[in-house]
């Protein structure tokens, strides 16, 4: 129901991504990829990762942002796996009305993200090429979850985050499948 796509390059080292996969990873529902463990040598499986996607009404796509972007993995996914004549065109839209949601970490504050701070303008500006790849193939672009100051926040702060990610997912779970998000 949910593919959570991670891309982090160095998962053992993650702090930020770590603690957001490991409060959502084990929600019922919920299929997980570790990109750079599973195709350390980028060569990826686009059958199956398109396969994942088919299965899903939900796609995440968890990482750290760098340079503004995706890391270069996540980035060759979305070259192989949203392919001409499967994502878009030439009639095709596989992944059409499944929900999107971008989570990602920034080593920036949320003060670095304005006109006056380091990075000159908001965050928003920067996810532009992200939402439009989503949008392009006709995904239903959600509300982008964003955890700024990776590295400044503290640990009360960061588990506060995570936990409002995992309330996020079992709310969309909830409202996706009466089952789902409830007790056992
Ligand atoms: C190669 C590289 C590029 C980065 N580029 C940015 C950037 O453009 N903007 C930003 O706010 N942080 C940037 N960072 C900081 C990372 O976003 C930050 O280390 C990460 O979100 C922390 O998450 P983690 O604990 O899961 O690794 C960069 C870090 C690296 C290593």
């Amino acid at each position: 129901m949910i593919y959570l796509v991670f891309a982090h390059p160095y998962p053992s080292q993650s702090r930020a991504n770590r603690a957001l996969f490991d409060a959502v990873r084990d929600l019922p529902g919920v299929e997980v990829c570790s990109l750079y463990d599973r195709y350390p040598d980028f060569d990826i499986d686009v059958a199956a990762e398109q396969a994942a996607l088919s299965r899903a009404q939900l796609v995440l796509w968890m990482h750290p942002v760098y340079w503004y972007s995706v890391p270069a993995l996540l980035k060759h996914w979305f070259d192989k796996v949203l392919a001409y004549g499967w994502a878009y065109g030439d009639g095709s839209a596989a992944l059409r009305g499944k929900g999107c949601l971008w989570v990602a970490s920034t080593g920036g504050t949320r003060e670095a993200y304005a006109a006056t701070g380091i990075h000159e303008r908001p965050f928003g500006e920067f996810s532009r090429p992200i939402e439009e790849t989503a949008r392009f193939c006709r995904m239903n672009w959600l509300e982008p979850f964003i955890v700024h100051g990776a590295h400044e926040i503290n640990e009360a702060e960061l588990a506060a985050h995570a936990a409002s990610l995992r309330e996020r997912l079992q709310a969309w779970l909830a409202a996706h499948d009466g089952r789902a998000g409830l007790p056992p």
